[in-house]
């Protein structure tokens, strides 16, 4: 059965060292982990099993990595200095800031229905009612009053400011002098990289409509209220991809990547069963979507929240960054002249005349994505003996450590050296990480693996190097035991034949 609550996970998580609080020596920084010996594992592997369903396992993708802080006016042309903010609020008692949404959320349902009525909306449709609270800022200051909405850290019922919108992305100084031009922005998506180097590997690579580009890296988004973990944070890690193809086939390949991804996150041991597919509003699509799929993992606490959009951004963003937009007939989406040097077409398949293709985007968060790998795997589990263990069931192509090589006593160099020569073989097998797990305590060792979701534990005994002298232990000679995570079943195994043997099952 997968994780029930947040906190077991949260726990599970800074016990084993998954995850850390960012600059905790200093109190912890809002909005910021870092990701610890398990963690690291555990988010390469998710980023590398993307990559390869992605890009290596297709024949129309390509791979970027483009710098993190880009041109101001990128993020300008993008919509985003105008559009990327969320509605916030302060209280003027405490000086407290909250995310409007989040903040009559979280009130006792009594207190949203009376917002609802004081804004003359129907609390049941609560997006209408944070959309009703945004449009009028001064009557939605007073209805919060009126309602009674309490602040989160106080308690008592705020003193709330009109609504106003936050721009979350967070702005750099760039260079020695500064002047007025002299920032640049953290990127709030990395899908800008990809669209400001459309050209570049159209130009490098002859590629040819429909074909994508795929991109992994860092995010950042100043969030107003960042909370639930590493669910919302501002620092964040994406997996996107965006696929050009022709106008008019869009809705086709919309429907193809909504396919795609659910089950490559089904091969991730997130379960369809778990997800459900919200098609958005139009009055909830970001400022670029035609339309867009969002993907609603059931998190434990949490329930039902987005762990990937799925959009089709047509031509809003090669459009937006493209020169003599008038030419192309596309609308100007910014009031002043565009500033870009380029025109991002590529030929149309049939005509050969330079179009601005559409764009399909799925676009994943890696952070919600080891959420939910994690919450999916997390077992409790009572054993015959009536023990209870914690086990993380995870696909073996994720987990963090995929064997560890235990010697029975650290004390004895046969064993410990044995153990070791076992662990580089097994090592130079390219699987990913194989650990030398010289504690000296097997059933903590043990215990230990099962809960970091270890496939599988070799142990290196007496019998191993012939020191056990009773009736037929000579046979076990040159063998080691194989623990199964999953089964608990005990194996010997031959050492000649162990790399074969984890190979088969690994693969
Ligand atoms: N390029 C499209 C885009 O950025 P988004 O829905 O804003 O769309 C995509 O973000 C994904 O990034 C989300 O589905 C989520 O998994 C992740 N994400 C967004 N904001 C996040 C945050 N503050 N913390 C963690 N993950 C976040």
């Amino acid at each position: 059965m997968p994780a029930t609550s947040m906190e077991e996970l949260v726990s599970l998580c800074k016990r084993r060292g998954f995850i850390f609080q960012g600059s905790e020596i200093y109190g912890g920084l809002q909005g910021f982990y870092d990701y610890g010996p398990l963690g690291v594992e555990l988010k390469n592997n998710i980023k590398a099993a993307w990559w390869r369903s992605n890009v290596y396992e297709r024949d129309d993708m390509e791979g970027l990595d483009s710098s993190i802080i880009m041109h101001r006016l990128v993020l300008r042309h993008s919509g985003h200095e105008a559009t990327f903010s969320d509605p916030m609020v302060d209280n003027k008692k405490n000086n407290k800031r909250y995310r409007l949404d989040h903040l009559v959320k979280d009130q006792k349902e009594g207190v949203i229905a009376r917002v609802a009525a004081e804004i003359g909306e129907d609390a049941s449709n609560f997006p209408a009612v944070v959309a009703a609270l945004i449009k009028n800022p001064a009557k939605a200051s007073e209805a919060l009053k009126t309602a009674g909405v309490r602040d989160a850290f106080s308690g008592e019922v705020g003193d709330w400011t009109e609504p106003r919108p936050f721009n979350m992305m967070f702005k750099t100084t760039i260079g020695p002098v500064a002047d007025e031009e002299s920032y640049g922005y953290l990127r709030p998506e990395t899908a800008q990289g990809i669209f400001t180097n459309f050209k570049n590997v159209v130009d490098s690579t002859s590629r040819r409509l429909p074909f994508g580009i795929a991109q992994i890296g860092k995010a950042f988004r100043n969030e107003i209220t960042p909370r639930n973990f590493i669910f919302r944070v501002r620092e964040l890690e994406q997996m996107e991809i965006e696929f050009f193809c022709t106008p008019g086939t869009d809705e086709d390949w919309h429907a193809h990547w909504l396919e795609k991804r659910l089950s490559w996150w089904e091969a991730q041991g997130v379960p369809r069963s778990k997800i459900e597919i919200l098609d958005v509003p139009p009055e909830d699509l970001a400022h670029y979507s035609k339309r867009t799929y969002d993907l609603m993992y059931d998190y434990p606490t949490l329930g039902h929240e987005e762990i990937e959009g799925i959009a089709n951004r047509s031509d809003y963003d090669l459009g937006s960054h493209t020169k003599s937009q008038a030419e192309l007939g596309i609308q100007a989406r910014v009031e002043e002249n565009n500033d870009s040097v380029a025109k991002l077409t590529i030929p149309h398949p049939e005509t050969n005349k330079p179009i601005v293709p559409f764009v399909i985007e799925p676009s994943a968060g890696v952070d919600r994505a080891l959420l939910a790998v994690l919450s999916e795997a997390f077992t409790k589990e009572t054993l015959e003996n009536g023990n209870e263990r914690i086990v993380l069931k995870l696909r073996p192509h994720l987990a963090p450590i995929k064997v560890a090589v235990i010697p029975l006593a650290r004390n004895k160099p046969e064993l410990v050296d044995l153990a070791r020569k076992i662990k580089s073989e097994l090592q130079a097998l390219g699987l990913g990480r194989i650990l030398l797990e010289d504690s000296g305590n097997i059933g903590k060792a043990y215990r230990r693996h099962d809960e970091v979701g270890t496939p599988y534990c070799v142990t290196v005994d007496f019998d191993t190097i012939g020191q056990n002298e009773g009736e037929g232990n000579a046979d076990l000679k040159d063998t080691v035991t194989v623990r199964d995570r999953d089964t608990l079943r005990q194996e010997r195994i031959k050492i000649s034949e162990l790399s074969g043997w984890i190979q088969a099952k690994l693969r």
